[in-house]
């Protein structure tokens, strides 16, 4: 008779139907317990020892994740959500690990029921979008040119982390980086489009896309030095760059420097590919160098034309360029990283160059106060600052050891994303799990008006979303239950009167965010919201778990 067809390899290892469900929801499940302790202020910290021996502490959901290594792929994709949720809004990391693996968790009796994932699914979209309009009904504006609210704000953020004790510093130092960094969009914008757009239509354009970018990432760069104390940190008006002058007899300190950046070799280039070059007379080897020396004269004599204090290049400078520049009194640094250069000419107003021929005086920077070289901690920086309207910072951090700087910068690139999204949309939910919990509440009065099986995992997102408060309540040593049953009673009231109830992270209690103040950027909540319950129907839609070709050494 006939043999077996064989499909796939043999080699391929292979979970179907309930084993590969129960499988993917028990990894997610694992994954979430690993964060569960680093939710809210009274949070523990992790230590984690990466692979080349060095140490992580950190209680941030996704420093934590990026480091361990997991095997199942569930685990692997649950830990990529934390990834995106860092990216995409950068607060909130650990509550969606945690949310994502409590909605898949409640979807196991009814995958045990039999029920079809395609109906879990379809309630849980549906939940999701009542979610967004509770949401958006229980939210508040802030008004962002208020100081004190925004700071207060930040300190939310920041309340959460192990620099907490240093919370004010840390949330001044984001604030002023961010809103140096910030900038309205018909300067920056999409330049080949708003280029060809009449300018009426640029003011639409921007409010169009609604959208002032404040690329922090790229503007405001931390610099970590070790020593000092850590209220020695500031946000610098300008940029440093961790570069001596290229000659010593060059000038350290110059006020109100003009700069070029460069980003072509101040030196003859040589040529790309094979070059071959045939020389039959000594006089002929001569004429070739003195063309070279020809070319660095004239290079350096249109530099020197546009009377430059300070160049700097990312590529070489050769000496002899080195010479005529330093006769000049020109002083240069090379080999500047590409985002140091974009970052200095951001702020002191330059253009960078590719071509010396083509420069103009428009394109050299004139906004900076001050060039000066310092040694801070051993090591030789050059200060680019005092700049006038700096559009790109530097932030220069001091703590006692590597470890404590690298978690005070994870603090920080937090509470600059947090003020980076309220200065973009300045809606603010209550934290402390109200907002879930007034999610949960108004989800399961929702679930009564559902017919059909639908209803059952409906109530069942509602219930998940309790996971946030009673987390927060077993972090800090309480019994849940008892809080739980009473918060819930204050957001079943009528006419949300009890919507902005949450737990008092650091007693256990139960309070009212407009008094305890702490409140959370309506889009990282509607992200955290939103990815999990995404992140969950696709994992529940998973009947198969195949797991490619294995070495067959293996
Ligand atoms: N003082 C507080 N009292 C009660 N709850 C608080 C307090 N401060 C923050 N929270 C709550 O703690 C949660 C945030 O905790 P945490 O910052 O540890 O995790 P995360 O923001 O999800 O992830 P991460 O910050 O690691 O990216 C939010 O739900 C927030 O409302
Ligand atoms: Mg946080």
């Amino acid at each position: 008779m006939n043999a077996p067809i064989m499909v796939l390899n043999t080699n391929a290892e292979r979970d179907q139907g309930k084993r590969a469900q129960f499988g993917n929801i028990a990894a997610a499940k694992a994954v979430a317990d690993i964060v569960r302790t680093t939710l809210g202020p009274r949070s523990m910290l992790k230590m984690i020892l990466d692979p080349m021996g060095g140490i992580v502490m950190t209680n941030d959901g996704n420093a934590i994740l990026r480091e361990i290594d997991v095997n199942h792929p569930a685990a692997k994709s649950m830990i990529e959500l934390s990834r995106t949720q860092d990216e995409e809004v950068g607060d909130g990391t650990t509550s969606v690990i945690i949310l994502a693996g409590e909605m898949l968790q409640v979807a196991e009796p009814f995958l045990e029921k039999k029920m079809h994932p395609r109906t879990i699914v379809s309630a849980y979209n549906r939940a999701l979008i009542d979610a967004e309009e509770i949401m958006k009904s229980i939210a508040i504006s802030l008004d962002t040119s208020d100081k004190e609210a925004m700071l207060g704000m930040i300190r939310s953020t920041i309340g959460t982390k192990f620099m907490s004790s240093y919370g004010d510093l840390i949330c001044n130092l984001a604030l002023e980086a961010v809103l140096i960094v910030k900038e309205d969009i018909t300067v920056d914008a999409d330049e080949s489009k708003a280029s060809s757009l009449a300018v009426a239509d640029i003011d639409a354009y921007a409010q169009d896309r609604g959208h002032i970018t404040m690329d922090t990432k790229r503007f405001a760069r931390v610099e970590r030095i070790p020593g000092g104390q850590m209220s020695d940190s500031y946000v610098l008006d300008g940029v440093i760059i961790n570069k001596d002058v290229l000659h010593p007899k060059m000038r350290r300190h110059i006020t109100n420097p003009r700069v070029i950046c460069l980003d072509i070799p101040m030196e003859y280039n040589k040529g790309e590919s094979q070059t071959n070059i045939e020389i039959s007379k000594e006089a002929d080897f001569e004429a070739y160098l003195e063309l070279e020396e020809q070319y660095i004269k004239r290079f350096c004599a249109s530099l020197i034309k546009l009377k430059p204090d300070v160049v700097v290049t990312e590529k070489g400078c050769s000496d002899l360029a080195q010479h005529y520049l330093m006769k000049a009194g020109v002083t240069v640094l090379r080999r500047m990283r590409k985002t140091d250069n974009a970052r200095l000419a951001r702020c002191s107003g330059a253009t960078i160059g590719h071509r010396v021929e083509l420069l103009t005086d428009k394109d050299v920077g004139t906004k900076c106060g001050e060039y000066l070289v310092k040694q801070i901690a051993n090591e030789t920086f050059s200060f680019f600052h005092k700049c006038r309207e700096p559009k790109a910072c530097s932030i220069v951090l001091r703590g006692g050891s590597k470890d404590v700087l690298q978690e005070m910068d994870r603090n920080l690139q937090d509470a600059m994303c947090v003020t980076r999204n309220i200065l973009l949309n300045p809606k603010v939910l209550p934290g402390g799990g109200a907002t879930e919990m007034e999610l949960s509440v108004r989800l399961s009065e929702n679930a009564d008006a559902i017919d059909g099986v639908m209803a059952y995992p409906y109530r069942a997102v509602a219930d998940a979303l309790e996971i946030i408060p009673r987390t927060l309540i077993q972090n800090c040593g309480q019994q849940p239950i008892k809080v739980l049953t009473e918060l819930r009673a204050k957001h079943a009231l009528k006419g949300g009167k009890g919507a902005h109830f949450g737990v008092d992270g650091k007693e256990g209690g139960i309070v009212d965010m407009n008094e305890y103040g702490v409140w959370e950027p309506f889009v990282v909540k509607l992200q955290t919201i939103k990815t999990a319950i995404e992140s969950a129907s696709m994992l529940l839609r998973i009947d198969d778990v195949v797991s490619g070709l294995r070495n067959r050494d293996e």
